[in-house]
């Protein structure tokens, strides 16, 4: 399914609720049989099965024949079942096209009620190869399809937390909503660092470093900081994608603030030749006066 806009439109409310029926099924079955689609939606079962073929022929839900026929859906359709929770909360007015993909979701383009700029984030846990959750998908390897959509979840439901505490203290798109995997956010500002070419590279490393203070003294730690995850316009600059944010008082979090501010540093080191310390830039974020050096 390239285009969720479209999807979303040739959906009827029969097709939404069979496919809330498998999501349902999905916490007991792996494969959902028929029977129980058509008792948890509702719909009766000749019904049922006449919208599962076209859903089938769509693309949204797989079809697995055992002693019985069993159904399953995977990302396609649990972004259009968060998608039309988004958008009967008002939350979501309109979806667009795609934003950008990263490297655990794919992200759209949004209106919000009196055409604020959104943009809908749908995690995508389990897909890739990524350290931040190598341990949650190993042992999420070989599990029920229902696994990854939940992974899923629970990280959208946690950026969603973040977002919340961090705004507006510290600049990050306002968080709008979410639903299952899915958070709306404002649209960012501006464009990525790493596709930028800023005229005041030093200014903007010490908005950054700014940032990753203020959210440190709000006890959270990025722990993916990069220049393909902050945003910078004339207003100043955004910081996105914190799913993988910690609390301050995490075992690593003196390894992970550490490697955050040092993934700015160098950034800036090598596209602009700004030399900085790192132990001054990490003392002056914890607020800790500067050890001297052995
Ligand atoms: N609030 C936003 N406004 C504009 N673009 C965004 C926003 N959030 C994400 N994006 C775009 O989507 C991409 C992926 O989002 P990101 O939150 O970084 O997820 P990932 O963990 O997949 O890298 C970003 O690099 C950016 O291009
Ligand atoms: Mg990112």
């Amino acid at each position: 399914m390239e285009n969720l806009a479209e999807a979303f439109l040739k959906l009827t409310d029969e097709d939404l609720v069979t496919l809330k029926g498998i999501e349902i099924g999905m916490r007991r079955y792996e494969w959902v049989p028929t029977t129980e689609i058509s008792r948890i939606s509702g719909l009766d079962p000749s019904k049922a099965e006449y919208r599962l073929d076209l859903l089938n022929g769509m693309g949204l839900v797989a079809r697995e024949t055992l002693h019985y026929l069993g159904y399953q859906i995977d990302f396609p359709a649990y972004d259009l079942l968060a998608l039309d929770e988004l958008v009967r909360r008002d939350a979501v007015i309109c979806i667009g096209p795609k934003l950008g993909v990263g490297k655990e979701s794919v992200v759209y383009e949004a209106l919000g009620p009196e055409d604020l700029p959104l943009a809908v984030k749908f995690h995508r846990e389990g897909r890739t190869s990524f350290k931040r959750v190598r341990r949650l998908r190993e042992h999420l390897k070989g599990l029920p399809r229902f696994s990854w959509l939940y992974a899923s979840a629970l990280a959208a439901r946690h950026e969603f937390q973040v977002m919340d505490k961090l705004y507006p203290q510290v600049s990050v798109p306002r968080p709008v909503a979410h639903s299952r995997h899915a958070l709306v956010m404002e649209r960012a500002c501006g464009i990525e660092l790493s596709r930028a070419n800023i005229q005041n590279p030093e200014e903007a490393m010490g908005a950054v470093l700014d940032e990753v203070a203020k959210a440190y003294s709000l006890k959270v730690i990025h722990a993916d900081l990069s220049e393909f995850n902050i945003f910078v316009s004339e207003g100043g600059v955004e910081i996105i994608d914190w799913p993988q944010a910690v609390s301050t008082d995490h075992p690593n979090a003196a390894e992970l603030v550490e490697r955050d501010v040092a993934n700015v540093l160098r950034f800036f080191e090598r596209k602009y030749k700004i030399k900085a310390d790192l132990a001054q830039a990490l003392s002056r974020i914890r607020r800790e006066p500067l050890k001297e050096a052995a």
